[in-house]
């Protein structure tokens, strides 16, 4: 594993450059018992490679705008943490565009099309509103992810759930950018509170139309037993991530406030530590901990 650590003397944040392959034995259904959760992470997979870079060249406009230097520091390891993840998506969403799901690639381009038109025809202040408003999403997505870990990832292909695992470990680590950057750059409460909105449910949009598609081809979506999974499975995200929601729609919020899971404290530690094996994660046993 390689990394890039940074040059200041905060010393929590740093790009890391995962191992991950994405082979050709990995299943879709990389949770055997649950295919419409893996369809659902695959959903969201595949927005990545569009969302992220999207999120970069946002940040990025930020940089001229921002007079703190550790601020700015910061942002440019967020871009490099945001660039590692959607280029390990693309591998992974490649294999499954490969396995017989070559409809994906329609619902990339409407993505495509949709973030370049933001990023054309709205303000940067909208865009970095959706950037601060996608991370706090992201970061209640992040401890559901983690506390629900047995259930979402146990005895799943631990190649995918290392991968959404890291990402997710990730997004914690990062947390405090992107609203920093919005309120270092505008600041306004009410705005900032609409980008959580649109950027959660503009995410969910996109991840829900390619779940949907792979659940056709799969001769799922039709299945009563399958929609009652995926109901609940729903119903589960949605129960974990309202709370969250709510509080990072509150005057005041700052995602500091919000204490880190333990779990993705010592995956950090551990990572620090030099484990070479520890890129994947261990299924059969992932309610341990790591201490
Ligand atoms: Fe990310
Ligand atoms: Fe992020």
């Amino acid at each position: 594993m390689s990394s890039i650590t940074k040059t200041t003397d905060k010393p929590d944040m740093i790009v890391r450059k995962m191992p991950f392959e994405f082979p050709n034995d990995i299943d879709p259904h990389w949770n055997p018992d649950k295919p419409e959760w893996s369809h659902m992470v695959n959903g969201t997979s595949l927005a990545m490679p569009f969302l992220e870079p999207y999120l970069i060249r946002t940040m990025r406009k930020s940089l001229p705008l921002i007079d703190s230097g550790t601020l700015k520091e910061d942002v440019k390891l967020y871009i490099g943490q945001e660039g590692q993840h959607f280029q390990q998506h693309r591998k992974f969403n490649d294999l499954l565009i490969e396995k017989g799901y070559a409809e994906l690639t329609n619902i990339e381009r409407q993505m495509k099309q949709e973030f370049d038109d933001f990023e054309k025809n709205r303000s940067h202040k909208f865009n970095l509103a959706y950037a601060a408003g996608f991370e706090s999403m992201a970061l209640g997505v992040a401890h559901w992810l983690i506390n629900d870990r047995e259930y979402l990832f146990g005895h799943a292909d631990s190649r995918v759930a290392s991968l959404v695992l890291w990402h997710f470990v990730e997004e914690i680590e990062h947390k405090n950018v992107a609203i920093d950057a919005y309120n270092a750059v505008y600041g306004h409460y009410f705005y900032r509170v609409y980008g959580v909105i649109f950027a959660t449910l503009h995410v969910i949009k996109h991840s829900r139309r390619a779940y949907q598609a792979m659940l056709k081809k799969d001769g799922l979506w039709n299945n009563l037993r399958s929609r009652w999974k995926l109901l609940k499975m729903t119903t589960r995200f949605f129960r974990n991530m309202l709370p969250p929601m709510i509080v990072a729609c509150l005057p005041g919020h700052h995602p500091s406030q919000v204490k880190d899971p333990q779990w993705s404290l010592d995956w950090i530690a551990r990572y620090d530590s030099n484990t070479d094996e520890f890129a994947i994660l261990d299924t059969t046993n992932i309610s341990a901990s790591f201490s």
